[in-house]
């Protein structure tokens, strides 16, 4: 939970960011970042095989598999996996292969039993990954031993209600990788919200770029102005980096803003509201990123992850979450997407998504273009920058090609908690009230 005081200072650093008439003081130049990030066949192996392997990813929700022995096959990161709400309760997940001959142990998206059963040879497992049928057991030597074979697990651990995998079996804890925002989420009841909305659209550009539509606010005015734009100040936006690559834009209103236009589109009924969110999550839209590949706004009303997953260099699969606290009767919230009837699921992505995602496909052909050399950011879109740090970081800087690599130039002192800003923005107060004595 965010303290008073700690609500205080960033409401202080909202308005002191509309005043500033420069990058904040020490604020590290960012260096262009080289182009073929986007482009090179040769980065997107590097960051399947690191990031896609080693970052906690999102992988569902546990109204997906609400009872012992429910299970779901999930392959959004490259190996099909199957994620088991245990006989006993424990939600695990597994290689979704057959340690006999390969085969997938699990054929159906969903399905429930308490045994999951291979359909080749009929292998059977226990819903905790344990080989414990084999038929013709005779045929086999008399020292096979069985307590060997049982399904490969995938690191699987929940924040509340949703579930997280890690294909590194040496990963950190799900706890340890959100660092503070373990404890700055608690008020948005993980552990009580429940899967209204689940959708998917294919994008035809870089997972990058989709994503990266997302991560910054200098766009809103321009290219949502009827939508985004009149909840959010772009010029009192203020960015925090967090460790492990997680950031966060948090800005209020404008303060001349058309109320009745903000209701209208942000402002669901009451009784959807999650009653522990304070003041800042009421009062301003704030969106984190979480490493590598959710981007969330985070209220009252709903936990509506936007997850991006890479399916070639240039397509990304798009999921759009709805996730809130309760609806009683009445149809689930779906924050991100519309009916519409030609459409293969019968939805569209909402106005807002469309208008974020409307330019991917040119964008990504027009980077693949010999006049795309290099991506200048300006500090408002630091989060995207602070980003790249971490993708090398997860590859390993040394494993990145020195022409694709960005340079680590936002460093720990810019890092939660740290945050020279506060200095800077006190030393302003104290300069304004000398100047006006
Ligand atoms: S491959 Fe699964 S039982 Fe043979
Ligand atoms: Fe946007």
């Amino acid at each position: 939970m965010i303290t008073d005081e700690e609500i205080a200072r960033l409401r202080a650093l909202m308005e002191w960011e509309a005043t500033r008439t420069a990058p904040p003081e020490g604020f590290p130049k960012l260096p262009d970042m080289p182009a073929a990030r986007y482009t090179s066949p040769e980065y997107f192996e590097l960051e399947r095989e690191h990031i896609f392997r080693k970052s906690w990813l999102f992988a569902g929700h546990l109204d997906e598999i609400p009872e012992p022995g429910c299970y779901m096959r999930w392959h959004n990161a490259g190996d099909p996996i199957v994620i088991v709400h245990g006989m006993d309760g424990m939600v695990r997940a597994f290689y979704n292969t057959c340690r006999h001959r390969g085969a997938p142990v699990v054929t159906e998206d969903r399905g429930k039993s308490s045994r999951l059963m291979c359909g080749y040879h009929n292998w059977t497992y226990k819903t905790d990954g344990t080989l414990v049928g084999v038929p013709e057991r005779q045929d086999f030597p008399p020292d096979f031993d069985m307590s060997c074979r049982g399904l490969i697990p995938v690191r699987c651990e929940l924040l509340g209600n949703v579930i997280f995998v890690n294909f590194d079996e040496d990963a950190m804890s799900l706890k340890d990788w959100f660092g503070p925002l373990w404890d700055e989420w608690e008020e948005f009841a993980f552990d009580r919200i429940r899967l209204a909305a689940r959708h998917s659209f294919d994008l035809e550009c870089n997972w990058k770029v989709a994503m990266e539509a997302n991560m910054e606010v200098y766009h809103v005015p321009f290219i949502h102005p009827e939508t985004v734009a009149p909840l959010v100040d772009s010029r009192r936006n203020l960015n925090t980096m967090y460790p492990n690559g997680h950031a966060r834009m948090l800005a209020p209103p404008p303060e001349q803003t058309d109320r009745e236009h903000v209701r209208a589109i942000d402002s669901p009924p009451e009784w959807l509201q999650i009653e522990s969110v304070g003041e800042i999550g009421r009062t301003c839209t704030q969106s984190y990123t979480l490493f590598p590949n959710w981007v969330s706004p985070l209220s009252n009303y709903f936990v509506p992850p936007l997850v991006f997953w890479p399916t070639s260099l240039t397509t990304t699969r798009l999921e759009l979450v709805t996730m809130a606290l309760d609806w009683g009767d009445g149809p689930a919230p779906d924050l991100w997407t519309v009916p519409d009837e030609t459409k293969p699921d019968g939805r569209d992505m909402s106005p807002i998504i469309l208008e974020d995602t409307q330019f991917g496909e040119a964008i990504q052909q027009s980077m693949q273009s010999a006049a795309f050399k290099s991506v200048p950011l300006s500090y408002q879109e630091a989060r995207i920058y602070s980003f790249h740090q971490a993708c090398d970081r997860m590859i390993g800087i040394g494993n990145v090609p020195e022409d694709l690599r960005v340079e680590q130039v936002i460093g720990d002192e810019w890092t939660w908690p740290n945050d020279p800003r506060v200095r800077q923005m006190e030393n302003d107060a104290v300069k304004a009230r000398e100047a006006a004595e």
